[in-house]
């Protein structure tokens, strides 16, 4: 099957992370489209998979569009979608992974006669999206897609909820290559000392600095753990939210936690930098559509603590292969740190059974023998 993916961001969020899993078994045959240039390209290049930088300016990626942005947007995005309808000539399938992949391959798929799939990596709700952007994703996807693969229960879920068709809806989890989480070599107490937290009970937080994925929570949460716990926050503003990061510097010196906090920027190397956490916390303050971060820390076999909303609520069994706290609740998130700290056994067979799950659920080439099967479906082709 020939595959045109598509993608607006050229940057290495979870979604596209997801795509390079998704795209490499494709990679004789199917290009990635880019509509930005920047380190996911490089990402792709490495592995092999061939792309294309579409757009030579970046798309502006608004969440909380009106109804007049929108359509002022849509009439700028004309030469791409020629581009992509003429490009598409060579493909079965436009496989759409975020939400200006869609509009481009929507209206791009309906002049090549193509099939379309999205891939959503969004909870579709009010909390996330305006009330233009939701309509307008779910009608096009309505009207165009041939399938919606929601990368969690959840999200598909919202996809319904939103009005989206429920018979071209299907939900397909996240992929992991388990090499990489077992064949690494790593030294978690040299890491440690590397970062300065030598003897500490150190709590990692992976994710981009972003208001909604709550690293403002994981702080005044310190501020009630015990003082030998300290924290590093793991990822970059890579959506241009600098206001948030200013605000989160301001707090650690606020909440006196200048020597508990490491700010680490954007990493490559998050399987040793997890090992050698005592703990993953997970923090987002709206629902998380699937959050790659807390598969990985299972992986790794580290306790996690995760806000129980969304996708997230599917990946962690309460007590059992995690901790879950309400979203946003600072003081539920100190106590279950200090829980984990205090019991380290206990900690540890979480993680074990955590990592025993997550191995079996989350295996990539089983879920990319799904994906085949499900675009072999939409398409009428096989392989
Ligand atoms: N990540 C990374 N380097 C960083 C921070 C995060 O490679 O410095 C990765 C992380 O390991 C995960 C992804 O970025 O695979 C984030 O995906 P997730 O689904 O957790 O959240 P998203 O940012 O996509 O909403
Ligand atoms: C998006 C979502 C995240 C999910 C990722 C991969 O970036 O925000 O929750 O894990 O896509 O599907």
């Amino acid at each position: 099957m020939k595959i045109l993916f598509l993608d607006q961001s050229g940057k290495p969020g979870g979604a596209e992370l997801c795509l390079i899993d998704t795209a490499k078994p494709y990679q004789d045959n199917c290009l990635v489209g880019l509509f930005a240039d920047g380190p996911f390209r490089h990402l792709l290049e490495q592995q092999h998979i061939p792309v294309q930088v579409l757009a030579t300016q970046p798309i502006q990626v608004r969440k909380q569009s009106s109804l007049a942005d929108g359509l002022g947007s849509l009439g700028g995005l004309a030469p791409i979608i020629a581009k992509v309808a003429l490009l598409s000539r060579d493909y079965d399938l436009i496989y759409a992974n975020t939400q200006k992949a869609l509009v481009v391959g929507a209206l791009a798929s309906f002049f090549s006669r193509r099939t379309l799939v999205y891939h959503l990596h969004d909870i579709l709700s009010a909390e996330h999206f305006s009330r233009t952007n939701r309509r307008l994703a779910v009608t096009l996807a309505n009207r165009f897609a041939s399938l919606v693969i929601a990368n969690s229960k959840a999200s598909q879920a919202a996809f319904v909820a939103a009005g989206g068709r429920p018979d071209i809806a299907d939900f397909v989890y996240n992929g992991f290559d388990l090499d990489l989480y077992q064949n690494h070599r790593s030294n978690p107490i040299q890491i440690k000392q590397q970062i300065g937290c030598d003897g500490q009970f150190l709590v990692g937080h992976f994710s981009r600095l972003s208001p909604w994925k709550g690293q403002h929570v994981l702080l005044e949460a310190l501020a009630h753990c015990p003082s030998d716990v300290t924290a590093i926050l793991v990822g970059d503003a890579l959506f241009g939210e600098q206001d948030y990061v200013e605000h989160l510097h301001k707090q650690v010196a606020v909440l006196g936690l200048e020597d508990r906090v490491r700010f680490l920027g954007f990493r490559s190397d998050i399987v040793p930098l997890m090992t050698a956490c005592d703990l993953v916390a997970h923090t987002s303050t709206v629902p998380e559509p699937f959050g790659r971060v807390i598969v990985e820390a299972m992986l790794c076999e580290r306790p996690v603590v995760a806000a129980g909303a969304g996708g997230v609520v599917e990946l962690v069994e309460q007590g059992l292969t995690g901790w879950l706290v309400p979203p946003g609740d600072s003081r539920k998130l100190a106590a279950a740190i200090t829980t984990c700290r205090e019991q380290p056994l206990r900690a540890a067979t979480i993680a074990h059974e955590a990592k025993l799950q997550a191995s079996q659920r989350f295996q990539l080439p089983a879920i990319n023998q799904q994906i085949e099967q499900l675009l072999c479906r939409a398409t009428g082709k096989h392989s």
